[in-house]
């Protein structure tokens, strides 16, 4: 497609990008090309193609492309948007944090969580009062980053860096979805309002930092691994600042979205609902859940995959070809931008047969060999997959469960609700329910 044939789209570009690529999917098929002048992008729908990307020849794709550099803004030079050796030497760093062993805890911090969020709800529910689901999450998700990884409780002892981090997200959404916008030197009431927002947000984590007290081994969280790293000189106070940002940034919204979408789900699909509220209470028998209740609440597992097939909150996943490639036959050139859409892939009709169905079954172990790895990538794939996916699927699967164990939800709003494309795949409006205590 050429820029002039791109023209008459842009509004729907903007406002439903992954309905706009889906289209695109449909008519074109698995290989998209928009020549939009010095910008040669290539949009690849086929799990071969993402394979080489993001597998086989990921050595040749940078993060260089808007999507990361507006990120950036933020994230600074963090795992997420990092490139290169410094990226690989970060992440061998701090990948034993996430290691499974040290998940342990985790289930630990999320009752806490939702236990303090379900007295809340009690509340509600005796006044029948709706309650935004979205926002719910978002809090308790936040929450658990928090204590899990930094061992802080965000909201109560650091509610400016959560307000400044919130802030800076708006703007990096505003830019995303405004092809022109004013360079950030310009001082805009905007440009200036997310300029505070960075620096209330260096400052709040200046703060953390300065009266951090690291815990001895064992103990240790996230948090702890990063100060010991730069008192040993292998990270800067830059480096631990991004990286703790970018935790924030990535490990909370993604958790919360998907969780969300999930209630979303099941609040129209009481059949699978009710199948696993039976597994639910079989395995747990109204106990809470601990890690070792994990393997055996399957269930709840495809539940939440399918989920993440249907809507993932990374909707969008671009990288720079640094060098030309070959990929099943097509020529990229050097400088090319390559678009990847979990959203679209994960609707495939050759991998997902009625695709737009909500089917947990289809991760159950028998069926789930029969899509390729790469036609399913809510967490990426290859050398940058989410450090954080095993740390979302416990979470998830404890919150789900335990939630269920006392509530079904409801959906209270009228009509369907709508994806909205922003940082991640978001509701728009909420997702205002009604708690039905079981
Ligand atoms: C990377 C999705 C939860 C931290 C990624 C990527 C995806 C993703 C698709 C790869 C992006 C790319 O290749 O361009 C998700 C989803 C989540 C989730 C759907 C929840 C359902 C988390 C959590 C954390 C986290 C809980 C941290 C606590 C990160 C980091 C990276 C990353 C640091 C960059 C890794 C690297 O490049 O080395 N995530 N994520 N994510 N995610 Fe997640």
């Amino acid at each position: 497609l050429k820029g002039y044939q791109l023209f008459p789209h842009l509004p729907r570009i903007r406002t439903d990008t992954p309905g706009f690529l889906l289209e695109c999917a449909q008519r074109y098929g698995d290989w998209v090309h928009f020549d939009v002048g010095v910008t040669q992008a290539f949009f690849i729908n086929h799990p071969d193609a993402v394979r080489q990307v993001l597998q086989e020849n990921n050595r040749n794709y940078t993060k260089d492309t808007i999507q990361y550099r507006t990120l950036a803004l933020i994230t600074g030079q963090g795992l997420l948007t990092a490139d290169g050796e410094p990226w690989l030497q970060h992440r061998r760093l701090i990948q034993p944090a996430f290691a499974r062993s040290r998940l342990v805890s985790l289930d630990d911090v999320v009752m806490g969580v939702v236990d303090r969020m379900l007295v809340r709800w009690d509340a509600w529910a005796k006044q029948n009062q709706i309650v935004d689901v979205d926002h719910e999450m978002l809090e308790i998700a936040l929450e658990v980053v928090g204590l899990a990884l930094f061992g802080l409780d965000l909201s109560r002892e650091a509610p400016q860096l959560v307000r400044a981090v919130l802030t800076a997200l708006d703007y990096v959404i505003y830019r995303a979805q405004n092809l022109v916008v004013p360079p950030l030197s310009w001082p805009t009431p905007r440009n200036r309002a997310f300029k505070r927002a960075l620096f209330e947000l260096d400052q709040a984590v200046e703060a953390i930092l300065t009266s951090h007290q690291v815990r001895d081994e064992g103990e240790e969280t996230l948090l702890d691994l990063l100060v010991r790293a730069e008192q040993a000189g292998q990270l800067t106070r830059q480096h631990v600042r991004d990286e703790l940002v970018t935790m924030i940034v990535a490990g909370h919204e993604t958790v919360a979205t998907a969780l969300t979408w999930t209630w979303y789900l099941l609040a129209h699909h009481p059949e699978v609902e009710s199948a696993l509220i039976t597994e639910i209470d079989t395995v747990l028998g109204g106990r809470p859940p601990g890690r070792e209740d994990l393997p055996k609440l399957t269930f709840t597992a495809q539940v939440f995959a399918e989920a993440l097939r249907l809507y993932p909150p990374a909707w969008l996943i671009t990288r720079r070809a640094r060098g030309a490639d070959t990929i099943s036959g097509y020529e990229i050139p050097a400088g090319a931008l390559i678009i990847i859409s979990p959203y679209v892939l994960h609707r495939h009709p050759a991998f997902w047969e009625d695709a737009e169905a909500f089917r947990p079954e289809r991760f159950d172990e028998r069926q789930a060999r029969a899509y390729p790895r790469f036609a399913y990538i809510p967490f990426g794939g290859g050398p940058r997959l989410c450090i954080g996916n095993q740390f979302a699927l416990v979470e998830a699967q404890l919150i789900l469960s335990r939630v269920l164990q006392r509530y079904r939800l409801a959906i209270a709003g009228a009509g369907p609700v709508r994806a909205e494309p922003l940082v991640t795949l978001r509701p728009r409006g909420g997702m205002p329910m009604r708690l039905i205590p079981r």
